[in-house]
């Protein structure tokens, strides 16, 4: 089947077509608003979905080679996130479906995100997932096709929002992830010793108490030197919260597969980019002779591609839906 894959649940408005032959076409339009804001305004999020739709779609449908009349399903994300921004996807993807006749399939963000791993890869099942994003933190088991059991979760921030707050504390631009990491590859990781939350406790991640420390850090530096420390010690700060973050993410994941053995595990979701997290996963791998899966960089943050591939599969195994798709803000609905 030729997939017509939309996205819009956070601030990438993104089609893609995904076919037998593979990705046909994958197209995204960023929404740089939120910059100014320091973090995503959902209503400008939904009123720029709302603008660049059409455009997204009609320009993946042409990169792909194709008319519209080729496409035999819309795959469209219908949760989790933002529920005005899925609203402008569910709503063009129902429309799209009811005009051409043809079936709508609704994919769940976090999922997608799994999937695209199978994009350019096929990760042999079963297989743990450690999905990381802006909104999300969870180390899923994957047994088959659709079949995920969440094995952990952060209790309150994401690994993408710590590194979002805690870049924003450090007077990095939004989302400062990406910039992070840049920084954090000229910075020593040893610098200063940020807490790793809940290392002893089960699967479950905690990134509250370390955007705290980061902020108290800075605080406890004198108001005259704060500016002349940052000049100095930025790249440490970076290393040394990304290396934080990223040990807690590659202790679980271990953890993860002592207690699930599986000989393949896949990362997923934006700070899946992230380059001391790939490292270091790929390190965990090789001293346990895992079978390691990374979407390319493109793939791990929000894009339709994976939007796409998850319909693919679905529509595979004949999981479709109908009109009364509704969207969901959180993964417990
Ligand atoms: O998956 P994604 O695009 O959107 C959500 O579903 O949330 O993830 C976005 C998150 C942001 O928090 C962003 O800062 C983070 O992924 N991110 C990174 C990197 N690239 C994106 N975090 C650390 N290092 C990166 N290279
Ligand atoms: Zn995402």
């Amino acid at each position: 089947m030729t997939i017509l894959g939309i996205e819009s649940s956070c601030d990438e408005t993104a089609a893609a077509v995904y076919g037998p032959g593979g990705l046909r076409s994958n197209v995204i339009a960023s929404q740089s608003i939120h910059e100014l804001y320091g973090g995503v305004v959902p209503e400008l999020a939904s009123r720029a979905h709302q603008r660049t739709i059409w455009a997204t779609v009609d320009q993946a449908i042409s990169e792909a080679g194709c008319t519209i009349g080729d496409i035999e399903a819309v795959a469209v994300a219908n949760g989790p996130g933002l529920m005005g921004a899925l609203l402008v996807g569910l709503c063009f993807a129902k429309g799209f479906a009811l005009r051409q006749g043809i079936p709508l399939i609704g994919v769940n963000h976090m999922d997608a995100h799994i999937y695209a791993n199978f994009i350019d890869e096929t990760p042999r099942y079963p297989f743990l997932g450690l999905v990381v994003s802006g909104g999300h933190t969870q180390i899923v088991l994957v047994e088959a096709p659709m079949q995920h059991t969440i094995l952990g979760r952060t209790r309150d921030d994401a690994a993408g929002e710590a590194f979002d707050k805690i870049g924003k504390i450090l007077g990095l631009p939004y989302p400062a992830g990406p910039v992070m990491d840049r920084l954090s590859q000229l910075g020593d990781p040893h610098f200063h010793r940020f807490p790793q939350a809940l290392m002893n406790e089960g699967l479950d991640f905690s990134y509250s108490g370390l955007k705290t420390s980061a902020l108290y850090h800075l605080q406890g530096i004198p108001d005259d030197e704060r500016e002349e420390y940052l000049n100095d010690h930025l790249n440490d700060l970076c290393a040394s919260i990304s290396h934080a973050i990223t040990e807690v993410l590659v202790k679980k994941l271990k953890r993860a597969f002592n207690q699930y053995p599986v000989d393949t595990i896949v990362l997923a979701g934006g700070v899946s980019a992230n380059s001391m997290l790939r490292r270091k996963t790929e390190g965990l791998a090789r001293r346990h002779d895992l079978k390691l899966h990374i979407p390319k960089i493109e793939y791990c943050t929000d894009n339709a591609a994976m939007i796409a591939v998850t319909g693919y599969i679905k529509a595979g195994l004949g999981q479709f839906d109908d009109m009364s798709l509704k969207p969901f803000a959180s993964q417990n609905r």
